[in-house]
């Protein structure tokens, strides 16, 4: 089973996956836990991610979905050798972080999604179930003011947009939690969801 954790920045998904992994690792079953991107973003992008412009995100959708590309082979490898998948990140993360500034080429969010999964098509491996923690840009600037690295990822107007990507056009592919919630009842529904 292949399941990808989704939300913006400092919506929980790091704390909720080793949450997750230890519970189903208690179930014995083995779990692979892995993360998008798989490279370090401000050493590869530099100063794309504080950029707002389409280009900027053009090519920041090519270089996601290029590492994607590369990264659903090692996810392909683990899902024979009978591990569940649980990916930080995957294909909705570009739709919505990318996307939510691609519009002025397109003019509207569905005709964005529809070139995006268009493009995407290279991505053969997709996930069984895709969970969107979800929580308001407010909070999630508030989480990331207190960790020591903040990317230029994360201004509040951007990751509103973001959001509005995730819980609009999106909204059709995600199981939606409340990100807000504590951690381990967002653990224990997720557990639930997985197990059913
Ligand atoms: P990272 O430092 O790994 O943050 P996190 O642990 O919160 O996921 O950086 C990931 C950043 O990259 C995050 O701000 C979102 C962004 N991102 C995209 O914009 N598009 C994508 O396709 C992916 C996978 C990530």
């Amino acid at each position: 089973m292949f399941v990808a954790l989704e939300g913006i920045d400092g919506s929980g998904k790091t704390t909720v996956s080793s949450g997750l992994r230890h519970k189903l690792e208690n179930d014995g079953i083995k779990v692979y836990l892995t993360h998008e991107p798989t490279f370090n973003v401000e050493d590869i992008a530099g100063d794309l991610i504080s950029r707002r412009d389409s280009e900027s995100a053009l090519k920041l959708f090519f270089m996601f979905t290029e590492d994607r590309y590369k990264h659903q082979a090692e996810i392909s490898e683990k899902l024979d050798q009978g591990y569940l998948v649980l990916c930080d990140r995957y294909l909705y993360s570009s739709f919505a972080y990318q996307g939510s500034l691609l519009e002025g080429i397109f003019g509207t969010r569905e005709k964005v999604v529809a070139w995006m999964s268009g493009v995407s098509e290279i991505i053969k491996v997709r996930p069984d179930i895709n969970i969107y923690l979800d929580i308001s840009a407010d909070t999630a600037i508030k989480r990331i003011w207190n960790r020591r690295r903040i990317t230029g990822f994360e201004d509040l107007q951007y990751l509103d947009r973001v959001r509005s990507y995730y819980t609009g056009v999106l909204r059709k592919h995600l199981i939606m939690m409340n990100g807000e919630d504590p951690v381990e009842r967002i653990v224990g529904s997720i557990y639930d969801i997985i197990r059913r």
